[in-house]
């Protein structure tokens, strides 16, 4: 088996594992923001969103999309929409920030970059996108697309491309090696917000992840190890480019450290690094799909990724089955990315719906299939590290991955389109007034062996739904 098979196995939770002593340092505790010194800044404009309801949005994700250049008021709100501060919660004294997505212990490895060109007044170039202040920091003045598109393997529609990269450090500080899956997970969080908002516009926005990671990092200013570029966003689906060699030299900006004493680990290096590509020869293959009027109404997109937050207060109250319907139906079906869709399966525990008996459900050709009949939620519950408002959901869904004849970067692709697929689910569950949760931690081996999943299929993430107060 390959490297991230083996990266999946050994960080693996166990019932063991979980109970050996955790030392937090919280004199190194991770700044959520990357701050950059000595750069020209460009404030952007607040959030206005556009009008189309959330299903309606996510109904059409892979249908067709046309290809334009944003405006500043568009890409001021792309940038919001992925990585925005949303809320402030005051703990011990300390103001904190939310963002649009969620991260695992909040703790927001990610940081997002843009390639601009012809949107005055922002000069052409690379800016870092810093959620603190809503403002873009200008980190390269320079007409980039050439070097992009060799970068990317992509001729590139439209003006703008989105950059999301991980600085792991952030997460492993609290989950050491295991950070990675949340990195990749988180990351997928955030480009489906923003392949989200961009469909609301109109656009056919993709999510590309493969791509020349050396050169890629390079053009970014980041050394590809203790921050990397995992997912790009462009306006539409791009035909494959091979560039010209190039050289980039480029005294980028200098930033502060996201931690006091560096945070390093070998496993995670090595596990991303050897899924790394080198060259343009791959094939990207991409899912379309109809796009589908719902005959239902929801809240305008603008508000479910405004109003978003990771709501655990599930009621255990019946889920009538047309939301119920509405909410696998909207966000489990397609996702409009290069990896190949779908890379994951996934598994539906279902209790107190309307019309379906409580039981463990697989989705194929739009029917449920009965994988096993009976309430389960206090198993899963448990299984989820006896995190009890997972046993109140109406809907627990289970991501698998199956590594069998799978390349290293392919896992990349699940644990992205597993984290997209979440916030497709939040987002939906949002719009029709139920709450979601995102759950990253279970006991992977026994999880596997409740669902009696195959030899090298594993579970990958949890997203609970339901009914809240
Ligand atoms: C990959 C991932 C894993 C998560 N795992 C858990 C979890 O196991 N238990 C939990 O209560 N919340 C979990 N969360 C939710 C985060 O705690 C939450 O997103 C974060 O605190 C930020 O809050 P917000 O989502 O309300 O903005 C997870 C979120 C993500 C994206």
């Amino acid at each position: 088996m390959n490297n991230s098979f083996n990266y999946h196995i050994k960080t693996a939770h166990t019932f063991e594992s979980v109970r050996r002593p955790h030392y937090l340092d919280w004199s190194n505790y991770p700044s959520p923001f990357k701050f950059y010194k000595g750069v020209e800044r460009f404030s952007l404009l607040p959030f206005k969103g556009s009008i189309g309801e959330t299903l309606d949005v996510l109904y059409g994700l892979c249908g067709e999309g046309a290809e334009d250049n944003l405006s500043l008021q568009e890409l001021s709100d792309l940038a919001f929409a992925m990585n925005g501060v949303s809320r402030k919660k005051v703990f011990h004294g300390e103001e904190f920030l939310f963002r649009t997505t969620p991260s695992a212990g909040a703790l927001y490895p990610f940081e997002l970059y843009f390639f601009v060109k012809d949107i005055p007044p922002l000069p052409d170039g690379l800016y870092h996108y810093q959620p603190f202040n809503h403002t873009l920091e200008l980190l390269w003045k320079k007409d980039l697309w050439e070097l992009l598109q060799t970068a990317l393997c992509a001729e590139i529609p439209g003006n703008v491309v989105a950059v999301v990269t991980a600085i792991y450090a952030r997460s492993a500080w609290k989950y050491g090696t295991r950070a990675y899956r949340y990195c990749l997970l988180d990351a997928g969080h955030m480009v489906s917000n923003g392949v989200t908002f961009l469909r609301s516009l109109g656009l056919g926005g993709n999510a590309v992840y493969r791509f020349l990671d050396g050169k890629l990092n390079r053009l970014l200013g980041i050394d590809g190890e203790n921050e990397f570029a995992l997912v790009a966003l462009l306006v539409d689906k791009p035909a494959l480019h091979w560039g010209e060699e190039f050289l980039v030299t480029f005294n980028f900006p200098a930033s502060e450290p996201v931690v006091s004493r560096p945070i390093y680990d070998r496993e995670i290096v090595n596990t991303h690094l050897c899924a790394n590509l080198n060259s343009c020869e791959f094939y990207r293959d991409y899912p379309s799909s109809e796009t589908v009027f719902p005959e239902v109404g929801s809240l305008p997109l603008k508000d479910a990724i405004l109003k978003r937050k990771s709501r655990r207060n599930f009621t255990g109250k019946r889920l009538g089955f047309n939301r119920f319907k509405h909410l696998v139906e909207s966000s489990l079906e397609c996702f409009p990315a290069d990896w190949g869709f779908p890379k994951t399966s996934f598994y539906l525990q279902v209790r107190n719906v309307e019309g379906v008996k409580d039981g463990i459900y697989t989705v194929k050709e739009g029917e449920l299939r009965p994988v096993m009949e009976g309430d389960f939620s206090g198993e899963v519950a448990y299984l989820c590290l006896s995190q009890a408002f997972i046993a109140m959901a109406n809907v627990n869904v289970i991501f698998t991955y199956d590594f069998a004849g799978k390349e290293n970067r392919e896992y990349r692709g699940a644990l992205l389109e597993a984290g997209a697929l979440g916030e497709l689910l939040y987002l939906s569950a949002e719009s029709m007034g139920l709450g979601a949760c995102g759950v990253g931690a279970f006991y992977d081996f026994d999880l596997k062996k409740f669902l009696s999943l195959s030899e090298f299929e594993f579970p990958i993430y949890v997203v609970s739904v339901g009914i809240v107060d």
